[in-house]
């Protein structure tokens, strides 16, 4: 980086990882004027840290996007997140996903399977898109029969979060709330087992949530959890392939595959970064912050900050406390951390034992939002 740092530079968004040393030695309170709200960025790993801790002054009230968006369900401030929170955590306890495990390894084996060439298949479309996409619908109760549909649907999101103007995609994510929307009224008349059925019959304060209420909640898991975790297997997988040592390694020594997913969170996070707004004006001490501000907590600079890493620049299969903030921290830890990590290390546990000699034929293409870092194709081979 010369001078300054852009989010949106074709440099930057093709490589994230080309500004983090400037961003943490010279402008650790960076301000971005180019951009509607203007939006400040921490990276320093003390500063998020902080900052994340701190939901009095950095509220999340406004959403976790760039831009201004109205308080909603789990994407608020406490009280009301913690009771939007409480509906669903039982649900992914790392106990209650653990039961999940042969059923996601089954899954795994059929995605692969089911590849209709092995010698040139593309990863993400094959196995990092179906996988967490047919678990959290089999968790809500949604019918799976339609995945070519949230394919479409899940592209457009993601589309539409990295657009400068969203409008033009409004139209499809409508189709998407009235299919859910849907399904939730089905529910409701005929509960079954599944998350949809619990929240419908989910009271506060004596008084069910409607149905627009339920809708927020399955969309927040819906579309917080599926790009994700497919981001998480083709970053992990590229970096790995790319590094060919360190496949061959986890081919030899399958007990480090944990490691391997907690150092690809650290090093090729999904989210790269998301929003809080400043309640007050916060003096730091590479500048201040003004009071309604945007403040992007920049997750994947900070989990390469050397104040908390030793050599953060290296992918280490050998680091002992690998305490990355991938999955945020604080009230707002990622809700699916345990399903996310038990996806990803059965999905590169299957690759491994199936698939030794893969391949990479191709980078891939990197998907769109700034703030998020995936690849929408990953050409294989083996
Ligand atoms: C590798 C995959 C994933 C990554 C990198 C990831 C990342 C994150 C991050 C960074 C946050 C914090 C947001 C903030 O601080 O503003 C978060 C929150 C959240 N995540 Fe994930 N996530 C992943 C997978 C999932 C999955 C599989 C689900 C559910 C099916 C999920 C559901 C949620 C929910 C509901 C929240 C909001 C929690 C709250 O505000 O209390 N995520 N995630």
């Amino acid at each position: 980086m010369v001078d300054g740092y852009d989010p949106l530079s074709p440099e930057v968004r093709a490589e994230p990882s080309v500004a983090y040393q400037h961003l943490l030695e010279e402008a650790p309170v960076h301000f971005f004027e180019q951009f509607e709200p203007p939006f400040y960025t921490l990276s320093r790993f003390e500063d998020v840290q902080s900052a994340l801790l701190d939901i009095e002054t950095y509220s999340s009230e406004w959403g976790q996007g760039p831009r201004f968006s109205p308080p909603s369900g789990m994407l608020s401030n406490p009280p009301q997140h913690t009771f939007y929170r409480s509906l669903v955590q039982k649900a992914f306890t790392p106990k209650a996903i653990a039961e999940q495990a042969d059923s996601i390894t089954e899954l795994s084996h059929q995605l692969l399977d089911e590849r209709t060439d092995p010698n040139n298949w593309d990863l993400h479309e094959d196995y990092a898109f179906p996988l967490p996409v047919i678990v959290i619908v089999n968790m809500l109760g949604i019918p799976t029969d339609d995945l070519q549909r949230f394919k479409h649907w899940s592209d457009v999101t993601v589309e539409a979060m990295g657009a400068e103007d969203p409008t033009p995609y409004a139209e499809e994510m409508g189709q998407l709330a009235a299919y859910l929307l849907e399904v939730i009224r089905e529910r409701r008349a005929d509960p079954r087992g599944d998350l949809i059925s619990g929240l419908v019959a989910a009271e506060q304060d004596g008084k069910g949530l409607t149905d627009e209420e339920v809708l927020s909640v399955v969309n927040q898991l819906f579309v917080g959890g599926n790009e994700t975790t497919t981001s998480l297997i083709t970053n992990m997988v590229w970096r790995l392939l790319a590094d060919r040592p360190l496949w061959e390694r986890l081919v030899a020594e399958p007990e480090l595959i944990d490691a391997a997913v907690e150092e690809s969170l650290r090093f090729d996070p999904p989210v790269l970064g998301l929003y809080r707004s400043t309640t007050r004006d916060v003096a730091l001490e590479g500048g201040t912050i003004p009071k309604d501000a945007k403040v992007m907590m920049h997750y994947a600079a900070a989990n390469r900050d050397p104040r908390a890493f030793d050599s953060p620049e290296e992918f280490s299969l050998d680091r002992e406390r690998n305490r990355h903030l991938g999955f945020g921290l604080g009230v707002h830890f990622c809700l699916g951390a345990p399903l996310a990590r038990l996806e990803a290390r059965v999905a590169l546990r299957t690759l491994l034992q199936r698939c030794p000699d893969l391949q990479l034929l191709g980078d891939g293409e990197r998907i769109a939002p700034y703030f998020l870092w995936g690849r929408k194709r990953l050409p294989v081979a083996g």
